[in-house]
């Protein structure tokens, strides 16, 4: 039984399916017309977010209220915490409160793991750190099965600011125990310096090398607000050097799909033009991400 969902090391093959399974009866509950659901009647969802989101909170938030329960933003900005309130005591004030489920992003790797010790709520990961996106990897191995029709044997390469992402960390790890080889590329000074826990084919800095012949490109925002010093000359260089142009798009397999979890830094991961392009899946990452945290939470309650 899961009570929080921390991280994707908490899944194996079976877990992973039945969320996917209960991802698809969502799913097609929406399409015919079934807007309103009550799986979550009666529960509510706290939504503390201590960094930016759009994508992350917005969907769960809905997922919450499709489901029926009640849910409430809060942002660290506006919270208590302004006031030197820690974290400790804010969650226990949530938790005072009858929190069902206390999803939670925040800039500390750990801190959901943390939180999740001190509350009797189910606590979900929302990302922390540099360390998880759990839920982000399910919807990327789902959209991955929905568009290729499998996982396992799919030559995938992820490239970019490997060493600050926890989509990375989550991606390598989801996809790899669900058979996928993974391809890293980066500036060497972007991939994490210990590689050892990570089950990845191949390691490149050349993105050419990287690109040639995968069946799936997951591009990685750079993500600057974790920068503590320079990794790349200018974003410019970086566009030049590791940035999507329809050159390096013809290096993919012909039927490659093209990913990133958001938000974009259009004309430096990807060229502008391509964020939308016909093999980009961005925005049904996004839709999938949706009845994906749908199923989370029903998981959560019923595992
Ligand atoms: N992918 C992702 O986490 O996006 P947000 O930061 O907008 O939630």
């Amino acid at each position: 039984m899961l009570k929080d969902f921390i991280s994707v090391s908490q899944l194996n093959e079976d877990r992973f399916f039945q969320i996917y399974q209960l991802y698809k009866d969502f799913k097609e509950k929406y399409n015919n017309g079934d807007k309103k659901l009550s799986d979550l009647r009666g529960y509510s969802v706290l939504l503390p977010f201590f960094e930016n989101s759009t994508r992350t909170r917005t969907s769960f938030e809905l997922a919450g209220k499709i489901l029926g329960a009640d849910t409430i933003n809060i942002s660290g900005s506006t919270s208590s915490v302004k006031k030197g309130e820690t974290l400790y005591d804010t969650i226990k004030t949530l938790e005072a409160m009858r929190s069902d489920f206390i999803v939670i992003r925040h800039y500390m790797s750990g801190a959901a793991h943390i939180v999740a010790n001190k509350v009797k709520s189910r606590v979900i990961n929302a990302g922390d750190g540099m360390h998880e996106h759990p839920s982000q990897a399910v919807l990327d191995a789902i959209t991955i099965l929905e568009k290729k029709g499998k996982i396992e044997g799919l030559k995938v390469v992820i490239v970019g600011d490997i060493l600050h992402s926890r989509v990375a960390r989550s991606d390598i790890k989801l996809l790899s125990m669900l058979g996928a080889k993974i391809t890293l590329c980066a500036p060497q000074t972007m991939l994490p310096r210990h590689l050892e826990p990570f089950e990845v084919e191949d390691i490149t800095t050349d993105i050419n090398e990287g690109l040639k012949g995968k069946d799936v490109a997951i591009f990685l925002r750079i993500q600057l607000e974790r920068q503590n010093k320079v990794f790349f000359s200018t974003l410019n260089e970086y566009s030049i050097k590791y940035g999507l142009n329809q050159e390096r798009v013809n290096l993919l397999k012909e039927d490659a799909i093209i990913m990133h979890p958001g938000p974009v830094n259009r004309g430096v991961e990807i060229q502008s033009e391509l964020v939308y392009g016909d093999r980009s899946v961005i925005l049904d990452q996004v839709e999938t991400g949706l009845f994906t945290r749908m199923a989370i939470y029903k998981y959560l309650l019923t595992a």
